[in-house]
């Protein structure tokens, strides 16, 4: 029947589904990690299922995540696969509403724009934010919803260090409910259908021409006041870029940037620190051990945070590295092949218009590339680091100021690779170590029921379920 797939010769293995055109959808929807376990163990690295009469070939392992990442230009798109869920948010002219040579030169100007000087301005901006958002845990000791918490901290600084003092102004007005309703169009649902007539999308449209007006008008009023000595990432845009062909960049382009990078680091960011505070409330010796690091390196808990220190909070940075091998907030990397495609070593072949996608979580999850892969022991990455200081990888330039390995197989991607690997990095781990790094001068956390939060993946980005924590105030 025309409901039901019919297998092609060579392609992967296709996952048996018993209800028509929903296919997979509920049990990878319910857990995915567990399904993609599962199925590896019965398939191995590649597989199929169907998704809403879609071919999703799942590409795990590190071969997987290379022949993912490191797809050719002619092979598989990144813009066919996230198109329809983001250009409605970010809005046209950026992105994945561009050739792909326009993206990697707006990567470079984002990336040029978070340059160090301008990361040495955030980290005291991001601990008065911090500091400023923790008289809230006001008490000797309550409960706060630590995810919760992260998300309403994070809009701040971030929206402070990236789009300026004027949004941030703005955030307890207007701009926090733009925001929401852009933010609500960002569903798992618009990935696979176009334009759908649903209220949130109705939303999600006048909140993007709202936030573009918003941003213009500041733009404008920057111009008209001459100032120009700002470290935002809007100053950078608006006054220092242009493409190779000696063309400036619009104002709308500006700002459709701008909604592109507050979208992609929010959650991410969020959900980290989130998850980070989390899995150190399971092991609260940590909090100690990361006080005595700020000490040894800044001297006193009084001495603000810099820099130069937060490069050398060595704990402070293994405890995100940890976070993100455990719960990486994005799962799933997709792209779309425009014609059949061999899979390198294997006789398979994926027929055109699949999607691929690969799930780095699971070999970052796997015993057989870290050793008690479900334990949260932010000390392996000294080991780790030692052993894979020798990198022979040849360096591939992909033209957004950023070098890159020529392949792809470490088992831990959580920023991905290749041409669209993340530009934010360094960034969220400046705005993700000063967070925790200001938190833990004042308090201690404990798990409620002594059990971390399961996670949701019914979001885009992957939430714990329940994640309200226990404060304590120190003695510092
Ligand atoms: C791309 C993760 C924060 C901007 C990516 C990708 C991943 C990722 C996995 C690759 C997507 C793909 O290959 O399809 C993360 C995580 C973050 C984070 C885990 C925080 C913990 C940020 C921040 C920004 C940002 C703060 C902006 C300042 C971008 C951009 C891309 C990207 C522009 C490129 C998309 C492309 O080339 O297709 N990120 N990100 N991210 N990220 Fe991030």
């Amino acid at each position: 029947t025309i409901l039901y797939i019919r297998p092609k010769p060579n392609e992967p293995p296709i996952i048996p589904y018993w209800i028509p055109l929903i296919g997979s959808a509920i049990t990878m929807g319910i857990d995915p990690v567990k399904f993609y376990r599962e199925n590896q163990k019965k398939h191995g690295n590649y597989f199929t299922y169907i998704l809403l009469g879609r071919r999703m070939v799942t590409c795990l392992g590190s071969e997987g995540n290379n022949f993912v990442f490191n797809a050719k230009l002619a092979d598989a798109s990144a813009e066919d696969a996230y198109r329809s869920l983001t250009v409605p948010v970010f809005g046209e002219g950026v992105v994945y509403d561009v050739e792909n040579s326009v993206l990697m030169e707006q990567k470079k100007f984002v990336k040029s724009g978070l340059s160090i000087k301008n990361l040495r301005a955030y980290v005291p901006m991001i601990q008065m934010e911090t500091d400023n958002y923790l008289t809230r845990w006001n008490k000797k000791s309550g409960i706060e919803d630590v995810h919760n918490a992260m998300a309403e901290l994070i809009i701040m600084t971030a929206s402070r260090c990236l789009l300026g003092e004027e949004v941030r102004s703005k955030l307890d007005e207007t701009f926090a409910q733009i925001f929401h309703d852009l933010d609500g169009g960002f569903k798992p649902i618009n990935f696979l259908f176009d334009n759908l007539p649903i209220p949130s999308n109705k939303l999600r449209d006048e909140a993007h021409i709202k936030m573009r007006k918003f941003f213009m008008s500041i733009m404008q009023a920057r111009r008209e006041a001459g100032i120009t000595d700002r470290t935002d990432v809007m100053e950078y845009l608006t006054t220092q870029c242009h493409y190779k062909n000696g063309r400036k960049l619009t104002d709308v382009e500006s700002s459709h940037i701008m909604i592109a990078i507050l979208m992609a680091g929010q959650h991410t960011s969020s959900t980290t620190t989130a998850w980070a505070l989390l899995f150190l409330s399971e092991k609260p010796e940590l909090f100690e051990k990361l006080r005595q690091e700020q000490i040894k390196v800044l001297g006193s808990l009084d001495v603000p945070l810099n820099y130069d220190a937060l490069k050398q909070l060595t704990l402070h940075e293994n405890v995100v590295r940890e976070a993100l091998r455990l719960r990486p907030p994005i799962i799933q990397i997709m792209r779309r092949v425009k014609k059949d495609l061999p899979i390198p070593q294997t006789n398979y072949v994926i027929p055109k218009d699949s999607f691929i996608q690969c799930v780095p979580t699971i070999s970052a999850r796997s015993e057989e590339n870290f050793e008690n892969a479900e334990e949260f022991n932010p000390n392996r990455w000294e080991v780790f680091d030692q052993q894979n200081k020798e990198r022979d990888d040849d360096l591939i330039d992909y033209g957004f100021g950023q070098l890159h390995m020529a392949s792809a197989k470490s088992p831990y991607l959580p920023f991905g690779a290749g041409r669209h690997r993340c530009i934010g990095e360094q960034f969220a781990y400046v705005q993700i170590k000063t967070i925790i790094a200001t938190l833990v001068r004042k308090f201690d956390l404990e798990l409620l029921n002594g059990k971390l939060p399961m996670c949701d993946f019914t979001t885009m980005i992957v939430q714990p379920k329940d994640s309200s924590l226990r404060y304590k105030r120190t003695n510092y």
